[in-house]
């Protein structure tokens, strides 16, 4: 069999504690031989050890790899005015991985339905694809800072919303066929093209789907009264990123929710959506699901290894129902006894 590669960017923070959580459980559902996991400096932590937040190595192994996996980076360490944040580092990467598509399942697991701060009949049912667009809009567009002003620009192409929702679309007819398009066209001219190239893609090229149009501040309204209404999920780069976090929480946590981020071909960088979450780092209590499901992810789709995904998230499925719990889910689990536990139900 020949060896898949995958770059491992464990971070900072909690990032390490789950990444290796994650790579525990894909090794065991591996044959051990037919994956290599390379671990890589990356973050916060990187740049205090050897002078920058994402080293000319990690670069390029992450352009040689199938895959990418990644925890989190950044967090509360000062690093001198002058130097980049670990999260430019990240952005960066998205791009050189033209990752465009970022694909955020959230699927509540009635287990857990006590966990979220949503009443259990609001979450039955809840099944929800989100295709974030990762490489464009304002966290790329040109930042400019004066002594008393600044700006961020948001720019989008048409080529750059045609793909994403081309992708969204794709992903929509192998499942219920709905794609609701989010935006904040009555404000915002960059959201008037994402409308109107959203309409012509589905019109012209996925005359099956029904395709909904919200807005985003309503959409936020909707998340918590309606989410079972949802199926694809398609939006731009920061309203995806707030809306996600946001639908954490219909999950019981956001250490529940995986992430996947492609472009054109099969490799692809895999997060959970979390972040280093500093106010837990180092207690080894960080809730590694996420992590774990990103992994499953990773070996789906990149590594076309689909039956151990399967297995997987199977086994992650009978740990919740077990209600192997770390603090944030209500339980005093640590991420080394979820680990374990998820390995011990792997069939
Ligand atoms: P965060 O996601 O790190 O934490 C938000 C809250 O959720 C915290 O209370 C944290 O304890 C909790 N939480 C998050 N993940 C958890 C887990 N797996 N288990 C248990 N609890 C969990 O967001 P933040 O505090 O706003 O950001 C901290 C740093 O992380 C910032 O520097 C931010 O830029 C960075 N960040 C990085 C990524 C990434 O690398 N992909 C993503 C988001 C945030
Ligand atoms: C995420 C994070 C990142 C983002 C930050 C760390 C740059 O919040 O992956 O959701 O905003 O994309
Ligand atoms: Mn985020």
């Amino acid at each position: 069999m020949t060896n898949k590669r995958v770059a491992v960017l464990s971070g900072d923070g909690i990032g390490p504690e789950v990444t290796h959580a994650a790579v525990a459980v894909c090794r065991a559902a591996l044959d051990e031989q037919s994956v290599e996991w390379i671990e890589t400096p990356f973050g916060n932590q990187a740049y205090l050890e050897q002078g920058s937040a994402f080293p000319e190595e990690s670069v390029q192994l992450c352009d040689e790899v199938d895959a990418v996996l990644l925890g989190a980076v950044g967090g509360p360490e000062e690093l001198p005015p002058d130097v980049p944040r670990p999260e430019k580092g990240l952005l960066s990467l998205r791009r050189q991985l033209s990752a465009y598509a970022n694909l955020r399942p959230v699927k509540p697991h009635p287990a857990l339905f006590d966990t979220s701060p949503l009443r259990a009949e609001r979450l039955e049912g809840v099944d929800i694809l989100f295709v974030r667009e990762l490489t464009g809009g304002i966290y790329f567009g040109a930042k400019e800072r004066t002594e008393d002003s600044a700006t961020d620009t948001c720019v989008y192409t048409v080529g750059e919303v045609e793909r994403v929702v081309r992708k969204a679309c794709e992903l929509a007819m192998g499942r219920k066929k709905k794609v609701t398009s989010v935006d904040k066209k009555n404000v915002l001219e960059t959201s008037r093209l994402w409308s109107a190239v959203t309409e012509r893609v589905v019109r012209d090229e996925f005359p099956e789907i029904e395709l909904e149009s919200l807005l985003v501040d309503a959409m936020a309204m909707h998340l918590l009264s309606r989410a079972r209404d949802f199926d694809v999920v398609v939006t731009e780069n920061m309203f995806g990123d707030i809306l996600t976090d946001e639908a954490s929480m219909l999950a019981g946590s956001m250490g529940m929710l995986p992430s996947a981020a492609l472009g054109e071909g099969t490799r692809g960088l895999y997060e959970p959506i979390h972040g280093s979450a500093p106010d837990i780092a180092g207690q080894g209590i960080a809730n590694p699901y996420a992590a774990i499901l990103s992994g499953a992810m990773l070996l789906r789709l990149s590594l076309g290894m689909e039956k151990v995904a399967s297995r997987i998230e199977a086994a992650v499925d009978r740990a919740v129902t077990d209600s192997i719990r770390t603090p944030d889910l209500g339980g005093s689990e640590t991420t080394s006894s979820t680990t374990d536990a998820v390995i011990a139900r792997l069939d």
